[in-house]
């Protein structure tokens, strides 16, 4: 098992803009979901993408005149979002983003942790943390929200193998293994070389958060929690903080 620092680097990183279909088919499809969530008018308006990969929903809040504070740890993944940027507001953190308060000089209207990122967290409790901290950088009035997976109800025996991309150079099947409080995430790798095929694996854990507790634990730190329907089968969660957290 590798940490989820390792797996980028090493694993999943080189061949994430591949996964996720490509760049143009992903910045789509994150304009697509930034169209639903966001208002409009936001000129001005500081916002904050926790994990922002390759940018997929950064550059669209860039676009709608937001400042971006963009966080992630792959060095690969924010290079590309790098060669995006151009002259859009975006300031590009390579680091944990439980530190994103170190980063963030003034209140943000807006922070986001997209694309099952929350439950790359080591255990419940950073999580927990992690919405104090945010709850603590929003303007009264300012939204947090968060697509994840919600892994509570096991798959298993065959349903715990999940093709995810294919083509005929490539294939990326995903394995998961369930303990009480994790999931672990086989990515099987198989990529063409030659005349044969190379296989590689690595493995990491994710957390099984469940969208009640994920709503429990905003609600305690002052937000009110709206539940919808993600993309590709997330769950979406969109939170206003109403009130800061006593000290
Ligand atoms: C599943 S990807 C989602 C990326 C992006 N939000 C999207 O929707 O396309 C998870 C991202 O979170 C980053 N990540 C995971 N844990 C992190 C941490 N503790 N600090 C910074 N980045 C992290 C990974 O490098 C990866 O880019």
């Amino acid at each position: 098992m590798t940490t989820v620092t390792e797996h980028y680097a090493s694993h999943l990183a080189p061949v994430y803009l591949w996964m996720a279909g490509g760049l143009d088919a992903a910045m789509s499809r994150g304009e697509a979901e930034i169209n639903m969530v966001c208002p409009n008018g936001a000129n001005g308006l500081i916002a904050v993408d926790l994990g922002a990969g390759f940018g997929m929903h950064t550059v669209s809040l860039a676009r709608r005149g937001y400042s971006v504070i963009a966080i992630d740890m792959s060095a690969i993944l924010l290079g590309i979002l790098r060669d995006q940027v151009n002259t859009l507001p975006v300031k590009i953190v390579e680091d944990d983003f439980v530190t994103f308060q170190k980063h963030l000089d003034m209140k943000a209207n807006l922070i986001l942790c997209m694309g099952d990122t929350l439950t790359h967290l080591p255990e419940q409790r950073s999580v927990e943390q992690l919405f104090a901290d945010i709850a603590d950088s929003l303007h009264v009035g300012g939204t947090f929200i968060a697509t994840f997976r919600d892994y509570t109800i096991p798959l298993t025996d065959t349903g715990r193998f999940i093709p995810v991309r294919g083509d005929s150079d490539r294939i990326l099947t995903c394995f998961l293994e369930y303990t009480d409080n994790y999931v672990t995430v086989h990515d099987v790798l198989h990529e063409r070389r030659g005349s044969s095929w190379q296989q590689r694996v690595s493995a990491y854990q994710k957390l099984r958060l469940s969208t009640e507790w994920v709503a429990k634990a905003l609600q305690a730190n002052g937000f009110s929690v709206r539940i919808e329907q993600g993309l590709a089968g997330m769950v979406r969660v969109v939170a206003t903080v109403h009130t800061h957290p006593s000290p």
